[in-house]
């Protein structure tokens, strides 16, 4: 299995599938400091997750989008994964850390590795079970936190 970049055109159709943020456009998922991974088995897609590079941590979509934004000259060094989704059992906690390894290769200013996850018990058990500690609990959102 790969981990591929998604480009506009290239595999950014997987964006549609997102279960947690379907509103989000393609354009948003791919402009400021925002990217996009997908684990790819023989051309099929396995899971994909969405990431912004923040300078804070966001509790909603409007700090997301605040902080990730080329307007502030603060130095960015949280990764914030934002939406994850899987097509095959396993395959989401295989793209979070494939993500993790991809991002200390490519982008190794990125210091911390925190999630802006629903609040529900999915993401909660998913989280906890991979090893995050839970860093915040928010009005509608949590935030966990991955020590590498
Ligand atoms: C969360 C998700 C990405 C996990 O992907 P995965 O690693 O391939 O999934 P798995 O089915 O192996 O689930 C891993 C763990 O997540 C948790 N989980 C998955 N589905 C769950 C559900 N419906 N309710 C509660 N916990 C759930 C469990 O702890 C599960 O471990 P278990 O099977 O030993 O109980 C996948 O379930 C998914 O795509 N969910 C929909 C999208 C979503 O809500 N993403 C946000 C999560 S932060």
């Amino acid at each position: 299995m790969e981990t591929i970049l998604i480009e506009s055109g290239y595999y950014s159709h997987l964006f549609n599938d997102d279960p947690v943020r379907p509103h989000l456009t393609e354009e948003f998922r791919l402009s400021n400091n925002r990217l996009g991974l997908a684990l790819i088995d023989n051309h099929n897609c396995k899971a994909a997750v969405c990431i912004a590079i923040s300078n804070e941590v966001p509790t909603n979509e409007i700090e997301l989008d605040e902080f990730s934004s080329d307007k502030t000259n603060i130095e960015k060094s949280i990764a914030i994964f934002y939406t994850i989704w899987s097509y095959d059992k396993g395959c989401g906690r295989k793209m979070l850390f494939n993500a993790v390894d991809w991002l200390q290769k490519n982008r190794p200013e990125i210091k911390r590795f925190v999630t802006l996850s629903p609040k529900n018990n999915m993401a909660r058990n998913f989280h906890l079970k991979n090893g995050a500690k839970e860093l915040s609990v928010n009005s509608d959102s949590l935030n966990f936190e991955y020590f590498i």
